[in-house]
């Protein structure tokens, strides 16, 4: 078990690896884990405090090791792909983070139909790799994600998606590692998608181990005309390029866009708070909901602009924005787990 501490209200609470849990990843995965790492350096919003572990497994055998042992230790664990729709709060992460995109990536054309191509790419594979990928060989139906940052497992978890196109448009299947070490594979129509989420279904949920790793995803992209794609792609960027911050720490969208009505960068335009900052925070001056990070900012700046945010978008409009960027940890070092 993980060290344990007894907070003020009488809860028992993680505080951290102890020496044999330390010293189980050091034999399970030698260089391949770091300890009490910042987690600012690996999220694109580059705030958050230490991780107790930050994992790199090589391949399914050590990762099936890793969650199962994580799972008889009662440790928490965490999934990272990009980092980059990720806000880590400043007593960072108790438990053990995973990152699957150092070994887990690659691209592979399992059919080459006449009119549609089969593609299996695996959940550390950059999205922008697969992009680039797909428009090279003149396939259509993710060109929508041109610019979008993080892991194709990533994308998948959150549904990445934008007006033009959602992943959930062009996914088939994906593999999933539960922690009993049972690989799956889950076609499309086995999917629970919605705007930005992606329920997994529990099949494992009599054992309580219902939390799943996906591992790879296959698509279908239609085959099209290359010279139309990369034009469209082109496109793509140059509006992102206009119409977002680029080249700043930030986590894309902030805030989920309301289910109908303005977007949620329009609602924060209207309330006056673009260029609002609190500590080193900042609402982007180009779009109302990219938060920014100007260099020195910490995980709390960042959540009261968020709060301020809401309670005037929700005072002035009476709309209800959430969070569309996942946000984990502890407001302190010691306090609760993942
Ligand atoms: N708008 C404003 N002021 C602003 C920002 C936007 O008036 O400060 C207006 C725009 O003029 C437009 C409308 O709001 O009429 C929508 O804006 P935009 O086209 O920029 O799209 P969005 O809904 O804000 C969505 C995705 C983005 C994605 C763009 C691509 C969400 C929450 N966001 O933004 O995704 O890049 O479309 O067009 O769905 C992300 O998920 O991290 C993300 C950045």
């Amino acid at each position: 078990m993980m060290n344990a501490a007894v907070s003020c209200d009488g809860k028992k609470v993680a505080t951290g690896l102890n020496i044999e849990e330390r010293g189980w990843l050091v034999s399970l995965l030698g260089q391949q884990v770091q300890f009490d790492v910042p987690m600012r350096r690996h999220t694109t919003l580059a705030v958050g405090g230490p991780a107790d572990a930050l994992t790199m497994p090589a391949d399914i055998k050590d990762l099936t090791t890793l969650l199962s042992g994580a799972r008889q230790r009662a440790i928490p664990w965490l999934i990272v792909g990009g980092g980059s729709n990720l806000l880590v709060r400043d007593g960072g992460i108790r438990g053990i983070v995973i990152a699957l995109t150092p070994y887990f990536k690659g691209i592979t054309a399992i059919d080459h139909g006449l009119e549609i191509v089969r593609v299996a790419a695996k959940a550390g594979t950059r999205l922008q790799t697969l992009c680039r990928y797909t428009i090279e060989r003149g396939l259509a139906g993710i060109t929508f994600a041109v610019g979008i940052p993080g892991s194709v497992g990533g994308a998948i978890a959150m549904n990445a998606g934008t007006a033009d196109g959602w992943i959930s448009d062009v996914l088939e299947t994906i593999t999933v590692l539960w922690p009993t070490g049972r690989l799956q594979r889950l076609s499309r129509a086995d999917l629970d998608f919605g705007y930005r989420r992606l329920c997994l279904p529990t099949p494992e949920i009599i054992t309580g181990d219902h939390q799943g790793v996906i591992i790879e995803g296959t698509f279908a992209f239609p085959r099209a005309d290359l010279q139309h794609l990369r034009i469209s792609s082109q496109k793509i960027k140059e509006k992102r390029r206009r119409r977002q911050p680029v080249g700043v720490s930030t986590a894309g969208c902030f805030f989920k866009n309301p289910p109908a009505g303005p977007s949620a960068g329009e609602l924060i335009d209207k309330a006056g708070l673009k260029g609002k900052r609190v500590g080193g925070a900042e609402i982007s001056s180009r779009h109302g909901n990219f938060i920014i990070n100007r260099g020195n900012a910490r995980a709390a700046d960042i959540l009261t602009l968020a709060d301020i945010i809401e309670a005037r978008v929700a005072a002035e409009f009476g709309v209800r924005l959430e969070p569309e960027v996942i946000i984990v940890g502890e407001s302190n070092h010691a306090s609760k787990s993942i």
